[in-house]
């Protein structure tokens, strides 16, 4: 069977407002949507998406309470540490995208021990954004990028900074960005890779999200016109090569 490179990313809000509905801490919110990331994980394996990438922290979630931080950090490191075998298990290669020199070396740890156990599967790739701004991701990959560059050598820096190496180092170009709790907005999440992204906002707050919900968002992008600005319709990922050759 030919490898799905679809890739979905979900901007996964709500947690608070979930958790203060029910007069809980928003800290109870986050546990109840770190079960609801396992749920989803284990839906978008089946649903036989290529990619997932799930927007946990981002780099602006520092001006956040301590407390609420540190309760975050605390349940990626759980997370990574449980998750590990059962990703293993199903195949699934689990990385952490984002900057990692803000983050505690016990997470750090847990990062390292989750990407190596499950670098060799080849099923599902998870991402998981944590500390990750979308600006500085270009940012940073520019800055790689053109670090390279030397006038002794004759190199142009049109040849060492252009728009396919730069897609080359971000990742993958996104299909379907889901958001839930009801927002409508990117908040710095992949702006590169999402140039052509189709977008479906959700009200469904974070903890509630279900394998039903990434169904109907799945229906929802099958049901739109994908023309990546020419007139002919795709269905399904992007067609390859497209974003510098139309532009
Ligand atoms: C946004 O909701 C959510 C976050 C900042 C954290 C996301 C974290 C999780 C889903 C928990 C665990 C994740 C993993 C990968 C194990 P919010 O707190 O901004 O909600 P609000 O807008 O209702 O206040």
């Amino acid at each position: 069977m030919e490898k799905s490179t679809f890739h979905v990313a979900i901007i996964m809000d709500g947690n608070g407002r979930w958790a203060t509905a029910r007069g809980l801490p928003r800290v109870a919110g986050h546990r109840a949507g770190a079960d609801a990331v396992r749920r989803t994980v284990e839906a978008a394996c089946k649903l036989e998406i290529g990619t997932l990438t799930l927007y946990a922290f981002s780099s602006d979630n520092w001006g956040r309470p301590a407390a609420e931080t540190g309760a975050l950090m605390q349940l990626f490191e759980a997370y990574l540490s449980s998750e590990a075998a059962r990703c293993l298990e199903n195949g699934v290669r689990l990385e952490v995208t984002g900057r990692r020199d803000r983050l505690s070396p016990a997470l750090l740890a847990a990062i390292a021990i989750a990407e190596a156990t499950t670098a060799h599967c080849e099923g599902m790739r998870l991402r998981i954004a944590v500390d990750y701004s979308g600006r500085d991701e270009i940012l940073r990959a520019a800055r790689l990028a053109l670090a390279d560059f030397s006038p002794e050598r004759f190199l142009s820096p049109e040849s060492i900074l252009s728009g396919e190496s730069l897609s080359g180092s971000l990742g993958p170009d996104v299909d379907l960005l889901i958001r839930t709790g009801g927002e409508h907005r990117l908040s710095d999440f992949l702006l590169w890779q999402s140039a052509y992204a189709e977008l479906v906002f959700t009200p469904v707050m974070w903890p509630d999200f279900t394998a039903r919900d990434l169904e109907a968002a799945l229906a929802e992008f099958r049901s739109r016109d994908r023309r990546f600005g020419g007139i002919q319709s795709y269905s399904g990922g992007s067609p390859p090569g497209l974003v510098f050759h139309r532009l």
